[in-house]
């Protein structure tokens, strides 16, 4: 366990800090980093992962305050992966939402067994209606 990390719950974050977590897993978000922003700091639920001034590691979520809650995002820099970094987020993801009917999130299936160890199954599928053709 890195014990230099450190955890935050704002939801102002720098853009280019955003941008460089999102692009370090390969993730399209990076390309939009106004509205990448924008979703961050509209969030319900927000933790990141410093070390020092370097964004390592983030998780969001949006919720209705009682029975449905979505994990937006949850990514750990490659260099900083499988340092029980992702597993506190988790953590305290799953505190946080205690008591919610509905922990929602949608991922690749190769992600299966991780969600698995916070108690998700799979149930259904997921739809999306995609549109990224500006940024804000
Ligand atoms: C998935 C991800 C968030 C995991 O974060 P992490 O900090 O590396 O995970 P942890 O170190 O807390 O891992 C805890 C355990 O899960 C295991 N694990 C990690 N990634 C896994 C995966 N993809 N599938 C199954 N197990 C996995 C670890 O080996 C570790 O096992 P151990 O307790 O037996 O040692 C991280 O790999 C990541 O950011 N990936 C790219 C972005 C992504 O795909 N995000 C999830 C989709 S929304």
């Amino acid at each position: 366990m890195n014990e230099n990390i450190v955890y935050k719950n704002e939801k102002e974050i720098d853009k280019t800090k955003l941008a460089e977590l999102f692009t370090s897993v390969g993730w399209k978000t990076a390309e939009y980093p106004n509205r990448l922003q924008h979703a961050i700091k509209n969030s319900s639920y927000v933790i990141s992962a410093w070390n020092n001034d370097d964004l390592i590691g983030l998780i969001s979520a949006i919720d209705d305050g009682a029975i449905n809650v979505f994990i937006t995002y949850l990514l750990i820099k490659p260099k900083y992966q499988k340092q029980g970094i992702g597993t506190i987020l988790m953590k305290d993801f799953c505190k946080k939402y205690e008591g919610f009917g509905r922990r929602i999130v949608s991922t690749e299936l190769d992600k299966e067994d991780y969600y698995n160890r916070f108690g998700f199954k799979i149930d259904g599928i997921v739809m999306f209606n995609k549109d990224w053709k500006n940024d804000f």
